[in-house]
């Protein structure tokens, strides 16, 4: 194999979505509330609740969206503080933001994760809501964290956006905290080009989310537990809301959840590979002296599909020039806190109303690189993105070397 692969581009959508995009295609049936029963959209809160082991699931727009809805279901006030990590995508904070709150920032430490001590400094009496976003899916230590918040009395969002198929101590992420929230977007383990689905077992939180989401007047009847019942809790907290809240419309269109459906059977192959890919190249990586692949965490088994690995002993142009001599050889890499306007990068956050100094975080962005590692790739595929990265790691180092800088 001497061709770089392609990392970009998706698996295909499986042949089973065919069939009933068309059928919504002849019918026009596009909108989740029209069919009296069993709406696409519907069916896919069941199956994704089912795969999870949640009572409750919500499909929307985004994860974006089912943050912002967390935030709005919690009931929490005007300004109302939510403690995040400092790494991760800037639709985070922005959620925050949207739900009229202010993001606060912690410290996250060179394995991507949480810095507990630092968490734990934040977690003030002024903290009415964390997100915990399991950057890239690796995930913090959710022991250490839902202690914590548990006795302050702290709910927790879990931002899982890059988690789903990942466990800790063998439970799915996104069932930890009170709330999980996933993404359907094209980089994802499941790809409907743009969407959301949020998880809890609370049936007052599910109801004012499915509420503001968009069921107006009685759409919410067609919203059902896991067991498939619309009675007792969820219909009581359903009747508590009627009227009472803003729709800001954030639903999910039937022709997004025909392209999910058929996806969620092959969760466990995609998690299968792309944990494969990642430890084996992440093993070819580890002997080059210039990267460093972290650990996950012992209760973690991850669901990658992607790599991140940290830049040793390179300063800002070393970096850069390893980032271009991969790509020149077909490997995009970027490092985060190298690339102009990086989206994960905390100082770029410029519409934070409070912006935090992190230098832990900041300095492990400085040298925390990140390619994508598709499950379908293969084994030629992946020795071509191992080496290329080993061999740019060194000539690096040799133009430093050769230009004494
Ligand atoms: C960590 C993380 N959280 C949340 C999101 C938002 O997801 P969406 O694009 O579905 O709104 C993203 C998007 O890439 C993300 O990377």
């Amino acid at each position: 194999m001497t061709q770089a692969p392609n990392v970009y581009d998706a698996e295909p959508i499986p042949a089973a979505a065919r069939q009933e995009i068309e059928r919504l295609l002849q019918t026009g049936d596009l909108f989740r509330y029209t069919a009296p029963e069993n709406a696409p959209v519907a069916l896919l809160e069941a199956e994704f609740a089912e795969l999870l082991g949640s009572k409750y699931a919500l499909a929307v727009s985004s994860c974006s969206a089912a943050l912002f809805l967390s935030l709005k279901a919690l009931k929490l006030p005007r300004d109302a503080r939510v403690l995040i990590p400092g790494f991760t995508f800037a639709a985070v904070p922005s959620s925050v933001v949207h739900a009229d709150c202010i993001p606060v920032l912690c410290e996250v430490g060179e394995n991507y994760r949480i810095d507990i001590k630092d968490f734990e400094t934040r977690l003030d009496e002024n903290i009415s809501a964390v997100i915990i976003s399991h950057m890239r899916g690796h995930t913090s230590d959710m022991d250490a964290i839902m202690a914590l918040c548990n006795a302050r009395g702290i709910p927790v969002i879990e931002d899982a956006a890059h988690s789903l198929g990942t466990t800790w101590h063998g439970k799915n992420i996104g069932t930890i905290g009170k709330i999980g929230c996933f993404s359907f977007q094209s980089y994802k383990l499941v790809n409907a080009g743009e969407g959301g689905i949020l998880i809890t077992d609370d049936a007052d939180l599910v109801a004012r989310a499915v509420i503001m989401s968009g069921a107006y007047e009685h759409n919410w009847k067609k919203h059902k537990s896991r067991a498939g019942d619309n009675t007792s809790d969820l219909e009581k907290a359903f009747a508590r809301h009627q009227n009472k809240l803003p729709l800001y419309n954030l639903r999910m269109s039937n022709l997004s959840a025909v392209i999910i459906r058929p996806q969620l059977p092959e969760v466990a192959r995609r998690v299968r590979d792309g944990r494969a890919n990642h430890d084996y190249v992440a093993t070819q990586l580890n002997t080059s002296p210039w990267l460093s692949v972290p650990e996950k965490l012992a209760p973690e088994e991850r669901a990658p599909d992607s790599i991140q690995f940290n830049l040793i002993g390179m300063d800002s142009e070393e970096a850069n020039t390893f980032a271009r001599v991969a790509k020149e050889n077909g490997v995009s890499v970027q490092v985060f806190g190298q690339s102009t306007d990086n989206a994960r990068a905390y100082w770029n956050w410029q519409f934070l109303p409070e912006m935090p100094d992190l230098p832990r975080t900041r300095a492990m962005l400085e040298n925390a690189c990140d390619v994508r590692l598709p499950a379908r790739l293969s084994k030629d595929d992946l020795d071509y993105i191992a080496r290329t990265l080993v061999a740019a790691a060194e000539s690096a180092k040799e133009e430093a070397r050769a230009y004494g800088t």
